[in-house]
């Protein structure tokens, strides 16, 4: 697996590429070296917990291979609500560098671009840091409910419902703009009853007080059976001065994107419609994609998994051709 679950980084990289058309099969080496050039930086400071997690985009994924696409793998389509727009933007490759040091994302950053430096372009980057005690740029506290442990691998990884996919995951990314000078016109406690969360001490409103438009009453939500539907984030501020930038790159893993795409609906367009997410008025979303995250084994030799219980599945063997290969080595590196 990748590892996609990791205590909160201390600096962060996010790389968002387009693929050149006709590149396709150097990047299959590139995305199949990533494992060992992440090794190369990192063992150099193995106490420093630099990880790289790759994702790969619903085009870029029908250009690359010929297997079938994942189940949740499609294009981000954009949610419009009656005031704010979640955008989709063009990505074919995610990648998020994580780290106790902003040296080893930088250096892993520079190795794997100087890679695909003539076979794709960086669309988007980001640098993102630790702000105090895990705040935003907005000074609350981020990432306090994520799952651990147990439940946030079962929130990430998927399961037996995409056999062909077990132990890989979906990555949605989107990086907000703040308007600080706005949002902090605001009284706090204002602030806090659009969060749903106290400012200084990060404690969660009751729910008879906790604003139906708040961030946290939108983004808790349950399946049928009353189950908690749950991702892993890691969001990191970023920001430039100068330009008065202020920034959250919003990171969610999610074992079925639709939790996370749930999650937007009710942000943007409100649950019920109209009760839209409050920080929304003060945070614009510029960009948006979603990404598939394959196991290291299988950015190494794509390939399907092996299901456990093959009997009455659609399993590899099925796919068995009339020369009696498997049907999934050959990829396709031309139709770009
Ligand atoms: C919770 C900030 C975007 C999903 C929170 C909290 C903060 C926060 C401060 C409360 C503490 C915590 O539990 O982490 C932000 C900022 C964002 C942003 C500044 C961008 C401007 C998003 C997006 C999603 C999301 C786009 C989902 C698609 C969640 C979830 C929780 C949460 C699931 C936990 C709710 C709970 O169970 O209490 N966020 N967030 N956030 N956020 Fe966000």
């Amino acid at each position: 697996m990748q590892q996609v679950v990791e205590p909160p980084a201390k600096a962060a990289v996010f790389l968002v590429l387009t693929v050149n058309a006709g590149s396709e099969s150097d990047v299959l080496e590139v995305l199949a070296d990533a494992p060992g050039l992440t090794r190369s930086v990192s063992f150099r400071a193995p106490h420093d917990g630099l990880s790289a997690v790759v994702g790969i985009g619903a085009h870029l994924w029908d250009r690359l291979y010929d297997l079938p696409r994942p189940v949740g793998l499609h294009p981000f389509e954009e949610i419009v609500g009656a005031k704010h727009r979640a955008v989709s933007t063009p990505g074919d490759l995610l990648i998020h560098l994580r780290a106790r040091r902003a040296d080893l994302c930088f250096e892993l950053a520079r190795h794997l671009v100087a890679r695909l430096a003539d076979h794709a372009t960086v669309v988007d980057e980001v640098h993102g840091f630790t702000y105090f005690d895990e705040r935003d740029l907005l000074g609350f506290v981020d990432g306090t409910e994520n799952p651990e442990g147990a439940d946030a691998e079962a929130a990430v990884y998927i399961g037996d419902e995409d056999p062909a996919y077990v132990g890989g995951s979906y990555v949605l990314v989107q990086k907000y703009l703040h308007d600080l000078d706005a949002w902090n016109a605001l009284p706090v406690e204002e602030q806090e009853r659009a969060i749903g969360r106290s400012k200084l001490d990060d404690i969660e409103m009751a729910d008879d007080i906790k604003p139906a438009n708040s961030h946290v009453a939108l983004n808790t939500i349950e399946d049928a059976d009353g189950n908690d539907r749950q991702i892993v984030r890691d969001n990191m501020p970023f920001g430039a001065v100068g330009a008065q930038e202020f920034g959250t790159y919003f990171i969610g893993y999610a074992a079925d994107p639709d939790v996370i795409e749930e999650m937007l609906r009710n942000m943007f367009i409100g649950k019920p419609p109209g009760t839209y997410d409050r920080i929304l008025d003060f945070s614009t979303a510029k960009t948006g994609a979603l990404f598939f995250v394959p196991t290291a084994d299988f950015l190494e030799d794509p390939a399907p998994a092996e299901p456990a219980d093959a009997a009455d599945r659609d399993t590899p063997a099925d796919r068995t051709t009339t020369d009696g290969s498997l049907g999934i080595g050959s990829l396709q590196h031309t139709n770009g």
